[in-house]
């Protein structure tokens, strides 16, 4: 057994993740780490592994809970198993130039064999020291210089490697440095791909659409989708889930729990959950799926409302929800303020909340797809 284990992966941590895994099967609520643990991914885990080894660069869009990090975190397996190395920066919280140090610094640590071949380099780096716990960065005077001297050493002695940032929208505040930062490794480092994902499209939309001006214009990531699944994957997800915790469901509790859930794996995992491992009756399951959708969406919407106008955004966001044409959205952002807000107040607000794939807009009809979003824009447990 130990042998066997030895064979597949590098650490003991590493088989105590796969077997924790397993046992938990489809419904664990994590991000999946194993291709083996993600559902009906196979052909966009070929594809995003294909185009990170033709050094393609890859913003993964989705909607929250879709299943991009699992996506990611499954690719990576295959990746190393073909000799890039992937170096995994979870971005969520980092704040500036020191949080975005932080986060490499981080996903270095987990990543041994890039962190002994950087070694040398690093150490010589200002900012940057090593203790038993692998890299730490101290307060650099110039963080993006140390940032760069990092990837630098990355880029010359690790190899092809992957190097992801997710939840990138994290860092909008200061794009513009990224967007430098990027471009240089782009141009100097053709070894290191980056792949950008977060649920949130603030940043990625200067990365997807760059202008002429842009440091990143000619050299954008692939975009690649990931969609719900169909109604038919999401009940076969359901079903494969409940078989294996050896539970019983009917039909009809299927088929409501996929009509309630819109397809996205998350919620359908949650779902699953509640059914499976807290062995809630259907109806309360689907009800605790839909609070704590609720509440996850809360969260984030707040995490997104830090810094705007509160009062105009929520005015927009929830006349959106029954969809609106641009004048009623100016009418009940006048309403809710109390005065007349400018064209422009409107516009940017407008033009903030599609980049941040909040709320879409069709032919001047602006809705919130987001069904947890749209359930909770239409309580009053947001105001
Ligand atoms: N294809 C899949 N097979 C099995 N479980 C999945 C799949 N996709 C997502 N999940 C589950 O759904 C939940 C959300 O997945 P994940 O965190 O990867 O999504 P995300 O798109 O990164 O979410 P967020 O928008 O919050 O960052 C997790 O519990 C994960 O285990
Ligand atoms: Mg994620």
């Amino acid at each position: 057994m130990h042998v066997l284990f030895a064979d597949r992966f590098k650490t003991r941590g590493d088989s105590l993740k796969y077997l924790r895994g397993l046992s938990l099967s489809l419904f664990n609520l994590n991000p999946k780490e194993f291709p083996k643990e993600l559902f009906g991914r196979e052909k966009e885990l070929d594809e995003l592994v294909r185009l990170v080894k033709a050094r393609r660069w890859i913003a993964i869009l989705g909607p929250r809970m879709v299943g991009k990090t699992s996506l990611i975190k499954a690719a990576n397996v295959k990746l190393e198993k073909t000799g890039v190395k992937a170096i995994y920066v979870n971005l969520w919280g980092a704040k500036g130039t020191h949080g975005l140090l932080n986060a490499l610094a981080q996903g270095l640590n987990k990543e041994n064999s890039v962190l002994q071949k950087i070694k040398d380099m690093a150490n010589r780096t200002e900012g940057v020291s090593f203790g038993p716990g692998g890299i730490s960065i101290s307060l650099s005077k110039r963080p993006m210089t140390t940032m760069w001297d990092l990837l630098g050493a990355i880029g010359k002695q690790a190899g092809d490697c992957v190097i992801e940032l997710d939840e990138v929208q994290e860092l909008s505040a200061i794009s513009g440095h990224l967007l430098r930062l990027l471009a240089n490794i782009f141009n100097t480092h053709p070894n290191v791909v980056f792949i950008l994902t977060g649920s949130m499209f603030g940043l990625m939309k200067t990365l997807l659409e760059p202008r002429s001006t842009s440091p990143m214009y000619g050299r954008s990531p692939a975009k690649f989708y990931l969609e719900p699944f169909t109604k038919e994957k999401s009940s076969e997800f359901l079903k494969k889930g409940v078989q294996e915790c050896h539970e019983a469901t009917t039909e009809e509790q299927i088929e409501e729990a996929v009509e309630k859930l819109d397809g996205i794996p998350g919620w359908l995992t949650l779902y699953g959950n509640n059914v499976a491992v807290r062995k809630l009756p259907h109806k309360k399951a689907i009800q605790e799926t839909i609070s704590e959708g609720m509440k996850i969406t809360k969260d984030e919407l707040e995490h997104f409302l830090q810094g705007r106008d509160r009062t105009t955004y929520l005015a927009a966001l929830k006349i959106a929800a029954t969809s609106a044409r641009w004048k009623e959205i100016k009418a009940a952002i006048e309403t809710r303020r109390n005065s007349v807000p400018n064209d422009a107040t409107v516009q940017n607000a407008l033009e903030n909340l599609k980049a941040a794939m909040l709320t879409n807009e069709e032919e001047g009809v602006y809705t919130v797809k987001d069904p947890m979003l749209r359930k909770l824009l239409l309580t009053s447990q947001i105001t």
